[in-house]
């Protein structure tokens, strides 16, 4: 094999438990602990090489088999799409997206046309396409929250976790919309290529799963 194995992990809110759960697998992940600005960190005793990126890269750099396997949130792969295999639902970093508005505010009443600002513009097409609901909706690139608050939109499509950035900012949950949480993709024709060490992972990745699963009685987030 030319290269160690690649896994892409999310920068930010996904990161801590994903290295978490390497390092319980056995994994020596101290290069990524202390990784400094450094952006390929390698794990040489397992020949295996975490990459940090944005979750939208994490798909992309899957996608293309620059990185084998990858870790990010099903928010993404349902704004995104990508062809590549979604093996685990790893249970942490549940979170849920939300129709979110300002405190007080009747979504449904009246019959102008709702302007609803998000970063996840294709997840809000197809919920009010479902809801065969005419909508304007506006690309933010993050803190959407504030959308609503300045006036440029009604309404905002995001994913809420603790809920604590909506109170904080005035806003409430108007509608509980997909459940989401990280997950473990591979590129397809990496898991043809690398089988031999692909699939041990996977397998171990899974048992971690279950066992954690088991320990709790549901998934953690
Ligand atoms: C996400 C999301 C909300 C917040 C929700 O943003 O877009 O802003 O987390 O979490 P909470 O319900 O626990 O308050 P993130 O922190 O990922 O950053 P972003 O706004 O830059 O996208």
């Amino acid at each position: 094999m030319n290269r160690p194995i690649r896994i892409a992990l999310t920068k930010g809110r996904l990161e801590e438990k994903s290295v978490s759960m390497f390092e319980q697998l056995g994994y020596d992940c101290s290069s990524v602990r202390n990784k400094g600005r450094k952006l390929i960190l390698p794990i040489p005793e397992a020949n295996l090489e975490v990459v940090l990126a944005k979750a939208a890269d994490v798909a992309t750099y899957v996608e293309n088999g620059v990185c084998d396997l990858g870790i990010l949130g099903k928010d993404t792969i349902l704004e995104m799409g990508g062809t590549f295999y979604e093996v685990a639902d790893l249970g942490f970093g549940r979170c849920r997206f939300a129709l979110a508005v300002p405190q007080g505010m009747d979504f449904y009443a009246g019959y102008h046309t709702r302007c609803i600002a998000s970063k996840y513009v294709n997840v809000t097409k197809s919920v009010f396409e479902r809801k065969n609901m005419d909508v304007k909706i506006v690309k933010i690139e993050g803190s959407v929250e504030l959308a609503p608050i300045l006036g440029l939109s009604d309404a905002i499509v995001d994913i809420v976790e603790t809920g604590t950035t909506l109170r904080e900012n005035g806003l409430m949950v108007a509608e509980y919309l997909t459940e989401v949480s990280a997950r473990l993709i591979v590129n397809i024709a990496s898991l043809k290529l690398h089988k031999a060490e692909i699939e041990p992972l996977i397998n171990q990745i899974e048992a971690f799963i279950n066992r954690e699963g088991k320990r709790d009685g549901a998934c953690k987030s």
